[in-house]
């Protein structure tokens, strides 16, 4: 990483981690560590820790850790330099000069710029003959020429080339432009317009950069929506249509449609908070998002049976995001651009009036069981109170829950009391169960199990486990660097992440850095939490000179083990040293 060593130290140095993250979450103090509801799965017990001591943070539920540079990666959805920038302004600090003009960096800023011109391109054609059927595509779907220029609107025409030639001759390279996914390339190298003959919906990010595109077809054929894959700059899945609108809107609530025709057709009828997945079900990761513009989602999906089942879905995650739910259901089973289309200057109030007759999910889902069962008899209404009582335990507020509770109790004749009774056995297990789901989930992030990062963990369990406390000791004491490597060397390390991090932190110590404090440039994101999930694991916490020395010991073993499986083809002097070894590490 470009970035040089004492400006990140500083950077970390007047970033308390503490401090940052509290702007974004509660953290409670508990020991030495501070501890909160992780921000980046949802939780209901804390396994978010953050270590003061070595100013990073490692949630044990997802197994997401790093250092303060990171926290701010993850939250602010941002790539490293762009972290370090808001870490830099937010104590003062100015970047220095053209230190990080790394190569992916740069790419994403082609990328950006492309996808500016290119989303320029599509607005000025669909103004001119060419794009004439794109406008008219429009202005048939009722959009004022108001709403095209709000949104940016545009056309990419029927020829393969337009773009693409537009581009390069703006000096864009071929690389570029497919790095973008606005073109593909042929065999022979050639490029050509990903997005053709379609009406263009940019998507813009909530700095104000365009960084995908949805492309409609204007007739009956397949596939209708072509949406950009994720590129350097884009995740589909973090992103949201119009969130970059709908956060200036003044309120706390967000309408979620299926569509990106609903989310113009609800803002030209005047509803500036309105947003749209893109082209994917909803995601964790975008109820996280929401949450941290709105208390409220108001969920705006088509009566089909997949928008029942879309709607399910969403209620389960906004609600675990800890966002209240409104759910509408709009007359005739229209989606909400059909129910705005003709009715003009009216369409303000009359969809005011459906989002105030909207029920809580509550409502929804209740009325949802209410008809899949007979309650006039005694089977149905047994299964029904029986799946009822599921939903009503979910609740946190028990003023609202008891309002359920009479009203069931009302509906089906049976005492509130049984209702009640029969909704504590339910959360009673519920929580149990869902302890015991946790405590896996903890217990498998603990041990590394499914270890993405070092795969012959479970081939050589006892080295890895021996390198990882080695690696750590390091880590914590670096003045101990000379006497670990006088014992072990690189070749010793059997598994392939643990020597790549013991040559990275013993190159880091014998020039006299910090150990940690470019972790967050230097790996991945997963990696970075696979280090932290070490360097904070009990074992390495607790870790003496005594563990040292066994470690030690266990990796020589493991070695020499290793070596003795080759003997049968080895020379007399190999053989000599093996037994050497073996002597060595039992001493
Ligand atoms: P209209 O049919 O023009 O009213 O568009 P819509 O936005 O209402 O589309 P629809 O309700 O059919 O689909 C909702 C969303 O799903 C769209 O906005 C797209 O994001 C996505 N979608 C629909 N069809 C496709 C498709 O063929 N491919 C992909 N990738 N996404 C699609
Ligand atoms: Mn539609």
């Amino acid at each position: 990483m470009a970035l040089p060593e004492g400006f990140i130290a500083e950077i970390k140095d007047r970033n308390d981690i503490t401090d940052v993250a509290s702007s974004y979450m509660n953290l409670k103090r508990r020991g030495r560590n501070m501890v909160g509801l992780c921000p980046f799965h949802s939780e209901k017990t804390p396994s978010f820790n953050i270590y003061t001591e070595n100013g990073s943070f490692y949630c044990f539920g997802c197994g997401v850790g790093g250092d303060v540079i990171t926290f701010i990666m993850k939250i602010e959805n941002l790539d490293y330099i762009d972290a370090v920038k808001l870490l830099a302004q937010r104590c003062g600090l100015n970047m220095p000069e053209d230190s990080y003009d790394d190569s992916m960096s740069a790419l994403r800023k082609r990328i950006y710029e492309a996808n500016r011109e290119a989303a320029r391109f599509f607005y000025k054609s669909l103004y001119s003959p060419q794009g004439r059927k794109g406008l008219d595509y429009f202005h048939g779907r009722a959009l004022s020429d108001r709403t095209i220029r709000h949104f940016g609107l545009g056309y990419a025409d029927e020829n393969p080339y337009t773009l693409c030639n537009h581009l390069e001759a703006l000096g864009f390279k071929k690389s570029e432009i497919v790095a973008a996914n606005l073109a593909f390339q042929r065999d022979n190298g050639n490029i050509f317009d990903r997005f053709r003959d379609r009406v263009m919906f940019p998507i813009i990010d909530l700095k104000g950069n365009v960084i995908a595109f949805g492309g409609r077809i204007m007739t009956d054929q397949k596939p209708k929506y072509l949406n950009t894959s994720d590129t350097p700059v884009f995740k589909k899945s973090a992103n949201l249509f119009s969130l970059n609108n709908a956060k200036n809107s003044g309120v706390k609530s967000l309408i979620l449609c299926e569509g990106y025709m609903d989310v113009i057709a609800v803002n030209q009828a005047g509803f500036q908070n309105a947003v749209a997945t893109l082209g994917t079900a909803l995601t964790q990761e975008q109820a996280l998002l929401m949450k941290r513009y709105a208390d409220e989602v108001i969920i705006c999906y088509d009566s089909d049976e997949a928008g029942q089942k879309a709607t399910a879905r969403a209620i389960e995650l906004l609600r675990n995001a800890g966002l209240l739910i409104k759910v509408i259901t709009i007359p005739d089973g229209k989606d909400p651009d059909e129910f705005l289309r003709n009715r003009g200057a009216e369409g303000h109030d009359a969809f005011l009036n459906v989002i105030e007759r909207s029920g809580n999910d509550l409502e929804y889902r209740l009325q949802k069981l209410r008809r899949s069962y007979d309650i006039s008899q005694t089977d149905g209404k047994v299964a029904y109170l029986n799946e009822a009582v599921k939903i009503l335990a979910s609740i946190d507020n028990s003023i609202e829950q008891d309002i359920y509770i009479s009203k069931l109790s009302k509906e089906t004749e049976v005492s509130t009391d049984a209702v009640k009774q029969q909704m504590n056995k339910y959360k009673k297990r519920k929580r149990y169960s869902d302890k015991k789901t946790e405590f896996r989930n903890i217990r498998q992030n603990l041990s590394g199990r499914n270890d993405k990062l070092n795969p012959e963990r479970y081939k050589k369990p006892r080295s890895t486990v021996a390198e990882e406390s080695l690696i750590a000791y390091m880590i914590n004491h670096p003045d101990k660097l000379g006497y670990i490597s006088s014992r072990i060397d690189e070749g010793k390390i059997q598994t392939e992440f643990n020597r790549k991090l013991y040559v990275y932190f013993s190159e880091r110590i014998k020039n006299g850095y910090d150990p940690l404090s470019s972790v967050s440039g230097d790996f991945t994101q997963e990696e970075t939490a696979g280090i932290y999930r070490i360097v904070n694991s009990d074992f390495a916490r607790m870790a003496t000179e005594e563990t040292l020395r066994e470690n030690i010991e266990v990796i020589n073993e493991e070695y020499a083990k290793l070596k003795t499986a080759d003997a049968a083809n080895a020379t007399y002097d190999e053989i000599a040293e093996m037994l050497r070894m073996l002597r060595d590490s039992h001493k």
